[in-house]
Order: C-alpha cells, then structure tokens, then sequence
C-alpha cells in the first residue's frame, strides 16, 4: 500500500505550518504567504550532529581565530575583520544592486592570495559569469566556478575541490532532493541552509549565501534564514544613486551596524574610503533647510547632510515625507517646536532629507533635523562650517549622546571649525584645536545660537 501523500500549507515568512489554506498567518500575521507543499512522510534528513561530549567552559581550547582578510576594507570591516573560518554569512539584497559583482570581487581578492574559492551559481551560466568577470577584471586561477541547483550534486564536486571559501549565488536557486517542495519555499531554504551550515561547521569552510530580497524588503523566508547564519549582511542602495552600502545585521563575530560603502562603476565595485567628503561634495552653501550632522555608523563616524523643506500646505492635512530618517521622529520634533518655542508647523509641509540616500537611526540626529527645520521654516541659512549633535527630549532639553569626540573629530577633519552639542557631553570632549564647541542644554538655547 503506498503511503498517502499529504500536503501541508506553509507561512514563507516565519515557516509556520497548518494543514488548511489561510488568508494570514496566525503566528507571524503576514498575508498572503500560506503556500502549500508536499509534507515528508518520513522526517527524510538525518542532520549529522557535531561531535564531542560536554567540556568544561575552562577546557575548551581556543585556537586563534585566523580571519581571512580580502583587502577590500569595506568589506572587512562589515564583517567586523575578515571572513571567519567555518562562518556561514548571509548577504541579501535587492535584484541587481550588485551582490554578485561584490561576491566575485570579494573571491578574487582572496583567489590571488592562494586561496581556493569556489563559486556555485544556480542563477547564470559559466558564460554569464565570465563575462562579468571579464568587466571585472577577475581572472585569477584559484577562483573556480560551477553552475547546478541540487545540493547533493554539488556537495559530490565541493569534495574533491577542497575549497577554502565556497559562495551559493543565490540560496533560493538551491535544492536537496529529500524535499519535493520548490526551490526557494521556505522547506527548501530551511533544509539547505542548514546542510550548509553543518558543511561549514564541520570542515572550517567559510560559507557566503547569497539571498534575494522580496518586495517589503526582506529576505525572502528571512526568519527562517537569519536565524540559522552567523552574519547576516544587507546589500542596499538607492536605485539611481551610484552608492552602494554593505550593511551589518546580525554578526556573531563582531559589531553589528558596521557599515561597508562602495560606488558602482563600469569596471565593478569602488571602495569609498573617506565616505563624508563624498556625501557632502554636492552640498549647497548657505542655503537654508541644510544642516551637517556627525552620525556614528558602527565603529566609524560619518558626516551627513540633513536637508529640510518646510512651506504652507496648500492642503488641509499637511504632509510630512521624510527620506532616511524616521517619520514619527519628524512629528514627535514638530510638537516639542510647537509646545516649547511657539513655533507652530502644524499648517506646513514638511519634507525631510538625508542627502546621498543613506538612512540615520540616531537620535543624535534630532537636533541636526530639528535645526533644518527651523532654518527652512525660517528661511535663514545656518552657518556654512557648523555641525551639530544631541538628541532632542519631550521637554524641550537636549541630551548628550555617545562618542561625542569621535564626531567632533571627524567634522574637524572636514573643514568644519564649530560644533553645537548637548552640554553634558561637553564635558566629556577635550578641546580639539581649531573647533569652537557650544554646548546647549534646551532649544531655546539652539534657536539663540543659531539664529
Ligand atoms: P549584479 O552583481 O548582477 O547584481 P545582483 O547579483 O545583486 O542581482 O549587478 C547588476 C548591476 O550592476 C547591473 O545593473 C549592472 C551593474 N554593474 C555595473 O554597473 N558595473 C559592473 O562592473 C558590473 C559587473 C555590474
Ligand atoms: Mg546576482
């Protein structure tokens, strides 16, 4: 009697599972991302485990951690130093922003120091690939390439290579035939990433999975994924834009919010390495609306430009757009404008940039937005060689924020000769020649100095 086959419906996004068809998945509330797949009737594959018995914390001996460095220190850093052995590191990234073109870059760097790399593509053919090589200059003897989507195919060919990094461009191309489900359902990802990870584990290989990005922005099966991989990196960009970020996170192996920025060219990826000068080439002088703030992106500071358009709304509900900076952090500084200094923005439109397209987290950029604003609102330009930092409270007061001699540093590196900050962190900077440091406790202080 042959057994019966039955089907389940997966959540593709949290890999809940339900035996009936539903709108929206209870555990994760995701629409739309039931997706039915055959169920194994026998739980097929037996995961090898790794080996040993229980060791004392003491025992364990700790082999000094070789990381592999390819030279591209973008690319190093966001890894917090280079590739760790045995790591299983995820990048996901929208289609054609350049993880493939970063991925072959990275391996060549390490191919010309003697290490053998291994790049497995599911997606283009060895044709495909060499012609992007070609424009890349790619060309070095111990990068190798193979294309196949089955797992166990792959692994037979991974064997007698021995690699010293392997790449999987992408993971949702990959399968294992244990599984009757589609490549890239969740079944599959889960499965072969997981094979993946104990391959990695057990032999020292370093692992890059490549990942596509669903529309939300995602990676496609993302909990599934990100729990599973050491690192986890995000290639973003701003179509149109020319910049490139390799961002951090998740990273068992160092910081995360790291940030790696690369420009693309037509000869491949550029390393940017002095990231501000760039960001702030195009700035318009004395205009009013912009604002230079200090930001810290992982362990390395950076100067930005926050620009802010403020007029009367023609309509009755006025608009608040904001690019790379959080929306509700817009309207929270509106009401702390109108409550403590009797500005009153409530029948205005207000639009607020990061110039160059990058996204700001930080509180420590409240007060650089909450200037802009006022400067549009205003129309009165704020000093050409000012920067400013602090994070703005409900009261009204400013507060102080990490690392504020790292930011006063780097602006001073610029050209910028003075700085606006929260007073408690005046204190904590000693003075830096040729840079004047107001410290401001409220922003009523800020409006006095600035305006
Ligand atoms: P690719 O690495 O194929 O993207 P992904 O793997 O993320 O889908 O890069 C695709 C884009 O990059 C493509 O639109 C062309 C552009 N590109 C350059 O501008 N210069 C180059 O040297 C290369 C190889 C690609
Ligand atoms: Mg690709």
């Amino acid at each position: 009697m042959t057994a019966k086959i039955k089907s389940v419906f997966i959540c593709q996004n949290c890999g809940y599972q339900t035996p009936k068809w539903m709108g929206r998945c209870p555990d994760c509330g995701q629409w739309n991302c039931m997706v039915e797949e055959l169920e194994e009737n026998e739980k097929a594959v037996k995961r090898p485990f790794l080996k040993g018995r229980p060791k004392g914390i003491n025992n364990i001996s700790l082999v000094s951690e070789m990381r592999l460095k390819t030279g591209m220190d973008e690319f190093d850093r966001t890894l917090g130093g280079g590739v760790v052995p045995g790591s299983l590191i995820l990048i996901g990234g929208d289609p054609g922003i350049g993880k493939s073109t970063l991925i072959l870059q990275a391996a060549e760097r390490l191919a010309q120091k003697g290490l053998v790399c291994l790049y497995i593509s599911g997606e283009e053919s060895p044709a495909q690939i060499k012609l992007r090589a070609e424009r890349l200059n790619v060309n070095s003897e111990n990068l190798y390439v193979i294309t196949g989507t089955c797992i166990e195919a792959l692994f037979e060919e991974v064997e007698p290579l021995k690699p010293d990094l392997m790449i999987i461009d992408s993971i949702q191309s990959v399968y294992t035939d244990s599984l009757n489900s589609a490549p890239g359902s969740v079944g599959q990802l889960r499965e072969t990433s997981s094979r993946l990870m104990v391959f990695s584990k057990e032999t020292g290989i370093p692992v890059f999975l490549i990942g596509h990005v669903t529309k939300e922005g995602a990676i496609a099966g993302p909990k599934v994924l990100e729990h599973l991989v050491d690192t986890v990196l995000y290639f973003e960009g701003e179509r149109g834009h020319l910049f490139r970020v390799l961002r951090s996170v998740k990273n068992r192996y160092g910081s995360t919010n790291e940030i790696g920025i690369f420009e693309m060219k037509d000869s491949g990826l550029a390393e940017v390495g002095n990231p501000s000068r760039l960001f702030l080439e195009e700035r318009p002088q004395d205009v009013s609306g912009s604002v230079v703030i200090p930001c810290i992106e992982g362990t390395r500071p950076l100067l930005l430009e926050i620009q802010a358009l403020v007029g009367p709304s023609p309509l009755g509900m006025p608009r608040r757009t904001t690019l790379g900076v959080d929306h509700n952090r817009i309207s929270l500084l509106v009401a702390v404008l109108g409550k403590k200094m009797g500005l009153e923005l409530g029948d205005q439109d207000i639009f607020v940039n990061v110039a160059g397209g990058l996204k700001v987290d930080e509180p420590a950029a409240d007060l650089g937005i909450i200037s802009a604003m006022i400067s549009s609102f205003l129309d009165r330009p704020v000093e050409r060689h000012l920067v400013m930092f602090g994070e703005v409270g409900l009261a009204g007061e400013i507060r102080g924020v990490s690392q504020p001699e790292m930011r006063i540093r780097e602006a001073r590196k610029l050209g910028f000769s003075r700085c606006v900050l929260a007073k408690s962190n005046l204190e904590g900077s000693a003075s830096i020649k040729g840079m004047t440091l107001d410290g401001v406790e409220t922003i009523k202080e800020l409006y006095d100095i600035l305006f």
